[in-house]
């Protein structure tokens, strides 16, 4: 009998920063028969969702769900709001920020596009001394993302709150919080953001599907001026219909059965330890990685991210030919390098479903993978995240 090699025993290891693990408490209630979205149980399941997430942006505003990527969250975000030829404030902070300025510019957008090295995160001092620049206020907006998920850098969206204060600016601030949301704390009320976008695939632990939109009253209040043509990203009908659990559109319903069980995990944890644990475990991969003597992808400790990390490879390897290698002999999948940094960094995700014995087995994985694949690299990152995790504890 001939062997064959199509079936790999035990769990794939899927350590990308989003889509992250989907825990199997979700993937259950995903699995109910799909019902009336137009009757009372439905509607019930709505309100209860759209109440209880709350909590996870911290906030008392409408929180917005529409069936779409992330992308989607971002096109509403800025039709809602603006007007064609409005001027935002934008930070080439990685590929992420760069596409969602695309976004912007296809839109007929002005962007004020601050440059980056894909390896700084936004300094509010260049945010206060733009908008100081811009006594009529033309700027309408400003765009951060707070967690790059390309770089594995986390920006400070309170002091760019406080910058924007200090230049005493009217710019609505608009906020990716895709790979921060249920991972990294992100304030929508405390740190006056107006316009939090987020979706399902990441610190929600859920599939791909659903696109989200929190919105303060002044993004609300712009809403009612702005001059986008819209019809499906409309907040207006969204906001209506939800009121009484309805959706002016089919909702992806099995996803909202899977939100429903994220939402119990997490409030059942407790927002402020799924931070605590997500911060825990990305020092103790930050521990291996300076361990092994690679460099981070971000050069500033302080904007490290808590839900990924990027690691920078040694000049002269590529690192894709290293997750490739990880794929095939350990059947882990890494993130890439994305757009400018594109074989020269892979990212470890660490953010959703994981805990300490994930975290150790996704290590070993990159330390097997870095002496396989031939990169310089020194041994013993494992033992010391291990030691970290043991000399640690959650609470
Ligand atoms: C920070 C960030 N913003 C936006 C996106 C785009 O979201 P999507 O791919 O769901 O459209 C991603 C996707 O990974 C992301 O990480």
């Amino acid at each position: 009998m001939t062997e064959s090699a199509a079936f790999k025993s035990g769990r794939h290891f899927l350590q990308i920063p989003g889509p992250s693990n989907i825990p199997d408490r979700v993937l259950r209630a995903m699995s109910k028969p799909t019902a009336d979205h137009r009757g009372p149980e439905f509607a019930a399941l709505t309100l209860s969702i759209l109440d209880r997430i709350k909590m996870v942006f911290q906030t008392s505003s409408p929180v917005l769900m529409f069936p779409s990527s992330g992308t989607g969250a971002w096109e509403a975000a800025l039709v809602n709001t603006l007007s064609p030829g409005d001027r935002v404030l934008a930070f080439e902070t990685g590929n992420f920020a760069t596409l969602w300025c695309n976004v912007a510019k296809r839109l007929g957008i002005d962007v004020d596009w601050v440059e980056g090295d894909w390896r700084h995160g936004v300094d509010p001092a260049v945010v206060e001394t733009k908008l100081a620049e811009d006594p009529n206020g033309e700027i309408k907006a400003v765009l951060v993302v707070h967690n790059e998920t390309s770089t594995g850098i986390t920006n400070g969206i309170a002091a760019i709150r406080q910058a924007i204060d200090n230049a005493k600016h009217p710019a609505l601030l608009m906020v990716d919080g895709i790979s921060s949301v249920g991972s990294i704390d992100l304030r929508h009320d405390e740190w006056g953001v107006d316009v939090t976008i987020c979706c399902s695939q990441k610190g929600l632990m859920l599939p791909p599907g659903i696109g989200i939109n929190v919105v303060s009253d002044k993004a609300l209040a712009n809403s009612q001026s702005a001059g986008f043509a819209k019809s499906y990203w409309d907040w207006a009908p969204v906001i209506k219909m939800n009121e009484k659990g309805f959706y002016p559109y089919t909702p992806p319903t099995n996803l909202l059965y899977g939100m429903d069980a994220a939402l119990d995990m997490l409030l059942e944890e407790g927002i402020a330890n799924v931070f605590a644990r997500h911060h825990r475990l990305a020092e103790a991969t930050r521990t291996a990685v300076f361990a092994w003597g690679l460099e981070f992808c971000p050069l500033n400790p302080s904007e490290y991210s808590d839900s990924l990390t990027a690691v920078w490879m040694p000049d002269g390897h590529d690192a894709d030919e290293l997750r490739k290698l990880i794929l095939d002999r350990f059947d882990m999948s890494l993130g890439t390098g994305l757009g400018k940094v594109k074989g020269r960094v892979f990212r470890i995700g660490h953010l959703g479903d994981l805990n300490d014995l994930t975290l150790a087995g996704t290590l070993c994985g990159v330390e097997m993978g870095l002496g396989l694949a031939g990169v310089p690299h020194k041994k013993g990152g494992v033992d010391v995240a291990l030691q970290y995790l043991a000399s640690t504890s959650a609470e």
